[in-house]
């Protein structure tokens, strides 16, 4: 398969497994719900790269649907490729904006989405697909670059979306009336869409004039232009009328066939009965929904000023330069989730922008009762004031709304997120020195669980570091090498653990109990991390 070439591509191939794991810090006062919580929905403020990986431990290969939309690399985003790649090239390109006299701005832009694609990848199921927005900047090096991190053989389409109602007269050459949207599955012989409901329009069309007990039908011509030999044969009408088809044209079915329908009422010869026969079919019999489209028009989903008109009308931003300007219709979108996801799939967006694919998965839960979750991540410090804040409305409701849900609010909850340090083994082993407890309670706590880590839930002379939703967990652990090496989860450790009656995860240095012991008192072993005995035999030696 011929691959596309780019300045940089060498250097970014691989970066996706350099990208260290950051800490991901809940910021509970941000979200709506108890307790943050990375099993909830989530908003997360940060850099994608980085998030994506601080993902993995809990969403690897659990998100239906991806629906992603880029800078399109116009050259007046403001964007600036950011990555940090170890090379003196690409340290070169750091900070600097991306604008039209940048003559490597391709490369930037592939550089910078071919690792994101690879741990989006990473992240779908294997019934999953992704949908990327895009237009005629990039259109072309990101179907190659699809094409090589997904398989060309599971590009599914090319979906086009008329996003202006009316030309731009203004236009030099062509009114740009579209944008596009690349669709991969993760393997196209896993992936089935959803059929999409019929339309008032095209329900309309079924009527029921000669009050047929098999309820409402439309009918479709009887001939058709393929040769059939029996096809040709001559037909009369209840008014005594006779017909055949035109010259080139054969009737569908056989003379035998003809009549037993005819005498099922599945004929019909025009109201006045001396019409050319047309076949009936009913709205039972025909499939309960259509298949999905490639061409979506405005009407349908709605355009891009349609979409800056809802958001003003959620936001109300006070000042015209704070508009945000790129945001998608949420009606497109939930196209997306109609055809793509399942009513408890995960929903992932990592160009979250204004919060529209959030705003979509909770107005679609509310109207069919799903239980759809959402994942979002932005990088601009407008994650919290227009993407968060979108979404805390619509969850509270909006009470200018002409919609009755959204003016109710969809309800719902959603855990905040601020992308941390880099978990980098430096960053747990300060200075030498083992972690302190609650150092390492933390960090445990939150990568083997996904939750929020509460410092004031801690007893030590217990070694209870905290409840998550599936375990109270415990760490038998001492910052003192000596204590350390002699410490193991034993019987007399395991009696003396308190009990709730909730399954226990214990993290223990080492353990001396057998498997039947374990299981008879409901504990689920853990070894230490490994950086940590690294550390031990360090500082020991
Ligand atoms: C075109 S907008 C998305 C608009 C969104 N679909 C909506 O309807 O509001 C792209 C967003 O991606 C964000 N973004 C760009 N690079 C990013 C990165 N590396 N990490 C996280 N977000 C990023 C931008 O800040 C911008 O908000």
């Amino acid at each position: 398969m011929p691959r596309l070439e780019f300045k940089g591509k060498v250097f970014v191939e691989n970066h996706h497994l350099a990208v260290p794991y950051h800490e991901l810090i809940p910021v509970r006062d941000k979200g709506i719900g108890p307790k943050a919580n990375l099993h909830d929905n989530l908003i997360l403020h940060g850099d994608n790269l980085a998030a994506l990986k601080a993902l993995l431990p809990t969403h690897q290969r659990k998100v239906k649907c991806i629906y992603i939309d880029p800078p399109y690399n116009t050259g007046n985003e403001g964007w600036a490729y950011n990555d940090n790649v170890t090379s003196p090239m690409m340290q070169d390109w750091l900070g600097k904006v991306v604008d039209r006299e940048d003559l490597t701005r391709h490369d930037k832009w592939c550089c910078m989405m071919l690792p994101r694609l690879k741990l989006l990848r990473d992240l779908l199921t294997d019934d999953g697909a992704i949908f990327v927005s895009i237009d005629d900047n990039e259109v072309h090096r990101l179907r190659c670059l699809m094409d090589e991190v997904f398989g060309e053989d599971n590009f599914l389409a090319t979906l086009i979306w008329q996003k202006v109602f009316s030309p731009k007269n203004s236009a030099k050459y062509f009114s740009d009336d579209h944008d596009f949207i690349l669709v991969y599955a993760k393997d196209i012989e896993n992936w089935v869409p959803n059929l999409l409901e019929r339309g008032e329009e095209a329900i309309k069309r079924y009527t029921n004039p000669d009050n047929d007990p098999r309820g409402a039908w439309s009918s479709s011509d009887l001939t058709a232009r393929n040769f059939y030999s029996q096809g040709t044969y001559e037909v009369t009408s209840p008014s005594g009328r006779k017909f055949r088809p035109s010259v080139g044209n054969y009737f569908r079915v056989s003379p035998e066939k003809f009549k037993e329908l005819d005498a099922d009422n599945r004929i019909w010869w025009g109201s006045s009965g001396d019409a050319m026969p047309r076949l009936k079919r009913y709205l039972s019999d025909v499939r309960h929904g259509v298949i999905p489209q490639t061409l979506w028009t405005h009407s349908d989903v709605g355009h891009t000023q349609g979409a800056k008109k809802e958001l003003v009308s959620i936001l109300h931003f006070e000042r015209s330069e704070d508009v945000f300007t790129t945001v998608k219709p949420t009606s497109l979108v939930r196209r997306i989730l109609q055809i793509a996801t399942d009513e408890d799939s995960i929903v992932l967006d990592t160009f979250a922008g204004s919060g529209t694919t959030a705003h979509a998965v909770l107005a679609l839960n509310k109207e069919d009762g799903g239980n759809r979750r959402f994942v979002l991540v932005e990088c601009e410090d407008y994650a919290d004031s227009i993407t968060a804040e979108r979404v805390r409305r619509v969850i509270r409701g909006v009470p200018a709304a002409k919609d009755k849900a959204l003016k109710a609010g969809f309800g719902g909850t959603f855990s905040y997120f601020q992308l941390g340090r880099p978990m980098r083994k430096e960053s747990l082993l300060g200075a030498g020195k083992l972690p302190s407890y609650e150092t390492l309670a933390a960090y445990i706590f939150f990568t083997a669980t996904g939750e929020e880590f509460e410092p004031g839930k801690v007893r030590q002379e217990d070694w209870y570091i905290g409840a998550s939703t599936q375990y109270d967990v415990f760490l038998v652990y001492d910052p003192d090498v000596e204590q350390l090496k002699r410490m193991a989860l034993t019987l007399g450790v395991a009696r003396a653990l308190p009990q709730s009656g909730r399954p226990r995860l214990v993290f223990a240095p080492t353990e001396y109990l057998d498997r039947d012991l374990l299981h008879r008192y409901g504990i689920t072993y853990q070894q230490l991390p490994f950086e940590i005995y690294e550390a031990v035999d360090r500082l020991s030696a």
